[in-house]
């Protein structure tokens, strides 16, 4: 386990038709099209008082106890990781810790403006955007928010700062954005980004996730291929989730494309990620059905050593791989917004 992914809060502004739509009209999208008449029922979202959140210093000491045992990347997440006050306090933390050679956020971008300056001074090196939609109105009805602007308006900032990859994140649903696959790329060429077009999970609170739903990696690549003309952009590390890619003829800096396929080409083999959450449960699996409470022994006088052996002993149970697709699926009780991608 090299990648330990932090959840900070599961509260988020955004309603994200695949993660927490807001509206049963807004969940009824997918299920509409389904021909079945149980679907399931939606995931009700407990919201637990803040108290149950670990505090920084009970997150900076996993953190530190686990760069022990070879953790070397952390990833800060949410829900939306900046709703929660005094992030760059956290990042500080976490950037003096030795050990750590990579450390990054994942944000919504609506909250980054003001928070930019104080999180780069305080350590964040890069960060991701979740953007799936470069239309207005689109974009409103995958979010549930009015907020293109303030995302397109992060993005610059991260860039003036010298945040660096700066990766956006698409989430590709058929017939909601997939319209827009190659107006991403033409951003992400035109931007000097790295966009990622995600295959779409069943991790959304209103468990609408059907098959139909998931557009493939493949078929980007293929329409991509197309449109722009793509080669490898060289090898990710072993466990990575993405391949990458870039435009024919590019030079290295000009955009990049990396396809995350999780449901058509499993990538499990090789994970080596671990996930904390906000009230301080281990999950060894984005699909884990089980989660394991670190909080108590945070909160008790665990020794640190106490905490190395229980982390050794969970991860040893750590899932071989999801069952997405597969009769014996069951989806997690929490949905992506508490677990944090
Ligand atoms: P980088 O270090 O920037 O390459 O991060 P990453 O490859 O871990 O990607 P990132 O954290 O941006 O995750 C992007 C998306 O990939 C997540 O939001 C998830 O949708 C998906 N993803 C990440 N990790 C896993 C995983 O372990 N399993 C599965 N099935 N999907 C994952
Ligand atoms: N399937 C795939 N990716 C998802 N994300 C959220 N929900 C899902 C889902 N159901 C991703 C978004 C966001 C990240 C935190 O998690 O891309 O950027
Ligand atoms: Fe790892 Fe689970 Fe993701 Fe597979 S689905 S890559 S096992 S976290």
């Amino acid at each position: 386990m090299r990648d330990l992914r932090i959840s900070i809060t599961d509260r988020c502004n955004f309603r994200c038709l695949y993660c927490l739509p807001e509206t049963e009209e807004a969940a009824d999208f997918y299920r509409r099209k389904s021909e079945s008449s149980e679907a399931p029922q939606p995931i009700r979202h407990e919201w637990k008082p803040r108290s149950h959140f670990l505090t920084y210093e009970e997150i900076t000491r996993v953190a530190r106890i686990a760069t022990g045992l070879g953790v070397t990347k952390l990833r800060l997440t949410g829900g939306e990781p900046l709703l929660r006050r005094a992030v760059p306090e956290l990042v500080r933390q976490l950037s003096e810790l030795e050990g750590i050679n990579d450390l990054a956020l994942t944000t919504n971008g609506f909250h980054f403006d003001k928070h930019a300056e104080a999180l780069r001074a305080a350590g964040l090196r890069r960060v991701t955007f979740s953007l799936d939609s470069l239309d207005r109105d689109n974009f409103k009805k995958l979010t549930g928010r009015d907020g293109l602007g303030e995302l397109l308006a992060a993005i610059t900032r991260a860039r003036e700062l010298g945040f660096a990859p700066i990766k956006i994140n698409a989430v590709i649903i058929r017939d909601l954005n997939d319209h827009e696959i190659e107006v991403l790329a033409q951003f992400a060429r035109d931007e000097a980004l790295t966009m990622r077009f995600i295959e779409f999970m069943p991790l959304d609170s209103g468990r609408a996730w059907q098959r139909e739903h998931v557009v493939t990696g493949r078929e980007i690549r293929e329409r991509l291929q197309a449109a722009f003309g793509l080669e490898p952009a060289g090898m990710e590390h072993a466990a990575a989730t993405a391949t990458r890619w870039r435009f024919k003829n590019s030079k290295k800096g000009q955009g990049e494309i990396g396809l995350i396929s999780p449901v058509s080409e499993p990538f499990c083999g090789q994970c080596n990620r671990l996930r904390l959450t906000a009230d301080g449960k281990i999950r060894t699996c984005l699909f884990s059905l089980h989660e394991h409470d670190l909080k108590p022994l945070l909160r008790g006088n665990a020794t640190d050593a106490d905490i190395i052996q229980w982390l050794q002993a969970v991860v040893l149970k750590k899932e071989p791989r999801h069952h997405i697709g597969e009769t014996d699926f069951e989806q997690p009780a929490r949905t992506m917004s508490a677990i944090g991608g």
